[in-house]
């Protein structure tokens, strides 16, 4: 088998994006759709991986300076798919078979690619195209009457005949680089819109005495993505295609066409529950059993099994241990790792923290840059006082200690084992293993009080 070379074309202006982000940025799923073609061509090994850039090239390049298997290739001029194959040749591999991908075309999936290179040799290249229902705006596949593929016509170059064929292109090929580079001088720009056709490679292909392979995709995945419309028509299949895989894994919806999945999700375990309206952000991993109550927003957290989510709650970069319950209305924040059986209500914000293994932090609280040991109960509307106006400061709280309702804890500080600290208590300073700190001002009452009367 030739190395193969892979070419994602992702240099054109998405003028009818209208926007200021490169249209290779725009994202399904949560991800540009330049990462959907990046993937399904990985998946394939190629020898390498050529993106074509231009309009707003830096901002594209920037998005992916960590991904050191791209060659980046500038289209320094904006004169269509062909020209910018032009820029592309001097880089492809001499002796490849090359796949020819759009960025804008992000649900090809790597055994679409496999079956279109398994069809190409020095005498034959390989074309996927699609049955469109609706074909307006595609390049229309011309077939001979023994059924063989002959050309490619363009929306604005096409007659009334042409127009009404539904087969259309994909965009998608596979060609050997011998081939390719034979063709591609002789591209002309002599049509409607006076641009570079990558497409005219077919006819003259033939014109060499090579025969055009097709391969058929799906028309419904391999929608090329010209504006927002089409780009939420995707997105709606891409969100299709996942919560089927996770149902087909073995987690239920209730309402899946109202859960939306913006990264990736590594199901640890079966028997998860996810109630309507609920994000799953990044990576999210989840355990058995776990349960993610209605509306709620997770976005690269681990849940082990047993966890439960109450509605409403929303969860950032954080771990929560076997049988850990959170919510209604909790917001755990960066890094705060919730140990097994420990529970956070509501109203409750964390935010760098540990919670013991079976502690509670039931009602109103916020909890920042604290480390809370086992079995220790945090009253309604504790507030870890954590930062002073400049930097912030730590709370210790060892194993079994009782916070009373309305405490203030001003960090740093630290509540050593077994101790309680009275309701409404205002601890500046550490507070001794076993003891009970109270800061409450004594009661009085004054009898028979008169209160003032209206003038
Ligand atoms: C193209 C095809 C059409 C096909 C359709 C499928 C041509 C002439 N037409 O039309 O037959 O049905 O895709 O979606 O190829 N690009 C560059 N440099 C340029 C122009 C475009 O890199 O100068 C890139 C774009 O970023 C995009 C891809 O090529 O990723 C396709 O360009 P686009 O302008 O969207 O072509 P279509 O009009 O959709
Ligand atoms: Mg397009």
């Amino acid at each position: 088998m030739k190395p193969l070379s892979v070419v994602i074309l992702a240099a054109g202006k998405g003028t009818r994006m209208k926007s200021a982000l490169p249209k290779p940025l725009h994202k399904i799923g949560g991800q540009p759709m330049l990462s959907h073609v990046l993937s399904a061509a990985r998946e394939l090994n190629p020898a390498q991986l050529i993106v074509i850039y231009g309009h707003e090239g830096e901002k594209l390049k920037a998005a992916y300076k960590n991904e050191d298997d791209i060659t980046w290739v500038e289209q320094k001029t904006f004169l269509g798919t062909g020209d910018a194959m032009k820029y592309a040749m001097p880089a492809i591999l001499s002796d490849s078979n090359v796949l020819v991908l759009y960025a804008d075309t992000p649900l090809i999936d790597a055994k679409t690619l496999q079956a279109m290179l398994e069809k190409v040799d020095e005498k034959n290249l390989c074309w996927l195209t699609v049955e469109a229902d609706q074909p307006f705006g595609y390049g229309r596949i011309i077939r001979n009457d023994a059924g063989n593929m002959v050309a490619i016509v363009e929306e604005k170059d096409a007659n009334v005949e042409q127009k009404a064929i539904t087969e259309v292109n994909s965009g998608l090929f596979a060609i050997s680089s011998h081939v390719l580079a034979a063709t591609l001088p002789r591209i002309s720009d002599d049509n409607q819109q006076k641009e570079f056709y990558l497409t005219d490679v077919v006819k003259l292909a033939l014109e060499d005495g090579l025969s055009i392979q097709t391969a058929a995709g799906d028309f419904t995945l391999l929608r090329g993505v010209n504006d927002r419309v089409q780009l939420s028509e995707l997105e709606a299949i891409y969100q299709n295609q996942q919560r089927r895989k996770l149902m087909l894994s073995g987690v239920t919806m209730i309402a899946p066409e109202t859960v939306y999945i913006h990264g990736e999700v590594k199901l640890k375990g079966q028997d998860i529950v996810i109630e309507p309206n609920v994000t799953l952000a990044g990576v999210v991993s989840l355990g058995n059993n776990v349960h993610i109550g209605f509306g709620s927003y997770i976005t690269d957290a681990k849940l082990c099994d047993d966890v439960v989510v109450h509605p409403y709650s929303m969860i950032e970069s954080s771990l929560l241990h076997h049988n850990v319950a959170i919510g209604p209305y909790a917001r755990l924040r960066t890094n705060s790792i919730l140990k097994a059986n420990s529970k956070v209500g509501n109203f409750v914000e964390t935010k760098n923290i540990t919670l013991g293994e079976g502690s509670k932090a039931n009602h109103l609280t916020y909890l920042g840059d604290a480390e809370i040991g086992v079995g220790v109960n945090i009253g309604a509307g504790t507030i870890t006082c954590n930062y002073d106006g400049a930097n912030k400061h730590k709370t210790i709280i060892e194993d079994d200690v009782f916070i009373g309702s309305n405490s203030s804890l001003v960090a740093p500080v630290e509540v050593k084992k077994g101790a309680t600290v009275g309701a409404g208590s205002t601890i500046s300073s550490s507070i001794s293993e076993g003891s009970l700190a109270i800061t409450r001002a004594t009661l009085r009452q004054i009898q028979n009080w008169k209160r003032p009367a209206k003038k």
